[in-house]
């Protein structure tokens, strides 16, 4: 049997996600107590990547179980700095640890990293592409705040393109019924890959509006994002996104919840923190129950956390060529296999690991190092 993986939220099938919650609001009526549900294991927790958040929420999630972590947050305490693979790391921690927790820069990176695990794998975020369990945290407090998430109308503001936590949401809300409405300057809207699965797959609709003003009325929910700075290319570094502040939310409906993943720079004013739909703070902090239900549902039920994508893996034929992409971890790791994968909703072959749209024509590849 595969061990348990979050890659994306594909892996978790409806009854998995109602557990997940259900199991995430026990853990909200008890708070601040401590169990031994996760005693004697050990969960390696390998950030790749900065990050505040989600990486302690997780530790605080594994540690208030009763269970151990172990990892680095800095990689210049690893052998990566000595030219190790990730397929190597994932190999050797899987034989010390229960569970990893993994974030990484490359997209796609995940993917790789479940193919090489014996463990339970989770994914903390893939450069650009997916942070599931961001998701599940947006989803919790909508469910919880909202009381469904089924109908509602979220606008997804700021950086679509290299924001990862919009890519998970945009297609989960489109899985359970909501639907987007995305403000986002042009050169900075959803990569086709999450389109694609929120029209062709789930039949929703993308709408673009250019300023959030012009959604005010029929939003349930607004998700700010901040520009994420270090992915963009050069000329994409200052282009100025939507902001939330004292003028806006006196237009505001009085029910319209703002979120956002955090950490916020400048896209929502403190002077917005006070107010009663400054809902941030108590999103982030519900990550810890969210994760501390994912973590043990993932290591110690057997059923839980096993879906595959229904993607359909194709032999490649040679006019497409290896993932050009250059987030992509298959561009940046040497010798990970080439594996185009067609997805039912589109029959164009996308990258198995990071879902770009393959090109037709065997290019050369000009930066696989
Ligand atoms: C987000 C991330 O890392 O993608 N932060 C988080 O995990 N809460 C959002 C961001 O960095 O902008």
């Amino acid at each position: 049997m595969p061990a348990a993986h979050l890659v994306s939220t594909d892996n978790l099938t409806d009854r998995d996600v109602e557990r997940l919650f259900a199991r995430a609001d026990v853990f909200a009526r008890t708070s601040g107590l401590r169990s031994s549900r996760l005693a004697d294991r050990l969960v390696a927790v390998l950030f790749y990547e900065p990050s505040t958040r989600t990486r302690l929420s997780f530790e605080t999630a594994v540690m208030r179980l009763g269970g151990h972590t172990m990892g680095f947050s800095d990689i210049r305490s690893s052998s990566v700095t000595k030219g190790e693979t990730l397929r190597d790391t994932i190999r050797i921690v899987s034989s010390y640890a229960d569970g990893i927790i993994m974030r990484h820069p490359h997209a796609g990176a995940a993917q790789l990293a479940t193919d090489n695990a014996s463990v339970a794998f989770v994914n903390a975020g893939d450069g650009p592409h997916l942070h599931p369990t961001q998701t599940l945290t947006d989803l919790f407090f909508l469910r919880r705040d909202k009381g469904r998430i089924e109908g509602l109308t979220v606008a997804l503001c700021g950086d679509l393109l290299a924001g990862r936590t919009v890519h998970s949401l945009a297609t989960a809300l489109a899985r359970f019924g909501a639907r987007c409405v995305c403000v986002a300057p042009r050169q900075l809207g959803m990569p086709t890959y999450v389109s694609d699965e929120v029209t062709k797959r789930y039949g929703g609709v993308i709408e673009y509006v250019d300023r959030i003003e012009d959604c005010l009325a029929e939003i349930d929910v607004l998700y700010m994002t901040r520009l994420q700075r270090e992915r963009l290319p050069v000329e994409l570094k200052d282009v100025p996104i939507p902001r939330v502040d004292a003028e806006l939310l006196a237009k505001m409906r009085p029910d319209t919840a703002i979120l956002h993943p955090l950490p916020r720079v400048d896209e929502i004013t403190q002077e917005v923190d006070d107010d009663p739909r400054a809902a941030y703070f108590r999103q982030a902090a519900g990550g810890v129950l969210v994760r501390m239900a994912l973590l043990d549902l993932m290591l110690s039920d057997d059923e839980f956390a096993r879906a595959e994508p229904p993607f359909t893996p194709v032999t490649p034929p040679d006019a497409y060529a290896r993932c050009a992409n250059q987030d992509c971890v298959m561009t940046k790791e040497p010798g990970v296999p080439h594996r185009p994968v067609v997805t039912p909703w589109n029959d164009r072959p996308r990258c198995a690991f990071c879902e770009h749209a393959l090109e037709q024509g065997t290019l050369p590849l000009t930066r696989e190092s």
